[in-house]
This record gives structure tokens, sequence and C-alpha cells, in this order.
């Protein structure tokens, strides 16, 4: 059982709740999606919010000068705040386009850190900024995107958006995590498409939980994948 959400027809992705899709394996399209992406280079006007929020990332980046770290989609921001505590020599920049959920953030309070920042920016255009401007980024994460696990909703998935080529070509040693593995194996799929290289999908359990959605599929019993992608930049892209 599943709840629709019927503003936008989307199966609600409520943490703790085993994904309910009707899709099995990799989606009969991608690889269509995926030649047209290829070709087809995406010019669609940045929004304005993302690029002052863009502009502020490039100045705090800039005046930190250490090596980068991207949490993308980093909700409250919690994994942000423990990658910077593991990394102490990196910045990290965690970034989601949800105010609620930056601000829900009751981590950093009492951070004893400050080699990070949160930032709201639509992913999206965020990356496509980043590969303009040649980002040099060492580490990128990804925890549980929204998985979007209708058929139909395909397109959402950010390996079947036309920014995938822009998110390869940002390079960086890249993880995954999701409690849906036919997201990451699509991931995977898409991956290699661009880059001719292939990664495989694993299980893992986390000796700790990074973040709340993390820490709710373990609580609930959910088995929990991770797509490891050691990534030299990809030059073609
Ligand atoms: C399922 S939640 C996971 C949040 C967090 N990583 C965690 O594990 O608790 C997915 C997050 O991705 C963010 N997100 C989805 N699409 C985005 C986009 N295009 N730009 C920025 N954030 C996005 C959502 O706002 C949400 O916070």
């Amino acid at each position: 059982m599943f709840i629709i959400n019927y503003l936008n027809r989307q199966p609600l992705n409520i943490p703790g709740r085993k994904i309910h899709s009707n899709q099995n394996g990799v989606h009969e399209n991608l690889s269509r999606i995926l030649e047209r992406n290829k070709h087809n280079k995406y010019l669609k006007p940045f929004a304005r919010h993302t690029l002052e929020a863009f502009k502020k990332a490039e100045q705090i980046i800039g005046r930190e000068n250490k090596p980068l770290i991207l949490d993308s989609g980093c909700g409250v921001g919690e994994s942000t705040l423990y990658f910077a505590k593991k990394y102490k020599h990196h910045f990290v920049l965690g970034i989601d386009k949800s105010f609620h959920r930056l601000n829900k953030n009751i981590y950093y309070k009492k951070s004893e850190t400050d080699n990070y920042y949160l930032l709201r920016a639509d992913l999206i255009d965020f990356w496509r900024l980043a590969a303009l401007e040649k980002w040099n980024i060492d580490k990128h994460f990804v925890l549980y995107p929204n998985p979007w696990p209708l058929k139909k909703d395909l397109k959402k998935r950010f390996h079947a958006h036309p920014v995938f080529p822009d998110f390869i070509g940002l390079g960086a040693k890249i993880e995954l995590r999701s409690n849906w593995p036919v997201y990451l194996q699509e991931f995977a799929f898409a991956y290699s498409f661009f880059s001719g290289r292939h990664f495989t999908v694993d299980t893992f359990i986390p000796k700790i939980t990074i973040t709340p959605f993390e820490r709710k599929y373990v609580q609930s019993g959910q088995i929990l994948y991770r797509l490891v992608i050691d990534n030299n930049k990809y030059a073609s892209v």
C-alpha cells in the first residue's frame, strides 16, 4: 500500500516505508532518453535565485580555498555536518532546495566545526553552473535522492535529466545511497552510458546513520543500497 499525493501524482516517499513501484529493473526507455540527452544540451535559462546562491557559494569557497565536498540534496544538513567533522581539511557545501528542511537543522547550532555551509538552491541549475565554471570537486554525495518510483516519472530522476552530463563533468568521487536499488542501478547504467565504465550497486549496513532518512530506513529494517563511483574527470562530457 502506498499513498498518492494527488497534487503531483507521485507516491509519497514516506521515510521508513518501503518503496512501492510499478518498475522492477532499469526502465526500458532509459537508453533512448540518455541518447537524446547526449546530443541535446540543456539550455533552460538559470533561475535567478540559484544564480545568486551560486555566486555566494563561489565567494565562500574562494575564501576557504580547501578541497571541496558537495552534499547534494542534503535535507536538514545532518550529513553535511558529519562530513565536515570527518573530513576536517575539506570544505563541505550542503545544497537543498527546501527552505523548510534547511531550517529544521538542529545539528549545526551546536557544531564545533565551521568548514561547511548550507545553501538553498536548485541542484539542476547549480550543477550546470558548477560544470560551466569547471569546479574542482573532490567528493560528491547524493544521499537518498527522491526516487520518483513510478515508471512514468523516469525523467524526474537525476540520471534521466538532461543535466546529467554536467553532473558527470563535475568529476569527483561520487557516492549515492538509496533504499530503492533500481534508482542506483539506473544511475550506474546512465553513468556507464556516458563514460564506458561499469560500476556495481552494493547493499550496506551503516555503522552509524548520517541522515534522518537513513535512520528511519534502518529503524524500519529496510535494506540499504550504495553506489560508489571513483571518478576521474570524464573529459569528453
Ligand atoms: C528524500 S530527501 C533526502 C534528504 C537527506 N539527504 C536525507 O537523507 O535525509 C531528498 C532531498 O533532496 C532535495 N531535492 C530534490 N530535488 C532537488 C533539487 N532539484 N534541488 C535541490 N534539492 C533537491 C529535497 O528537497 C529533499 O530534501
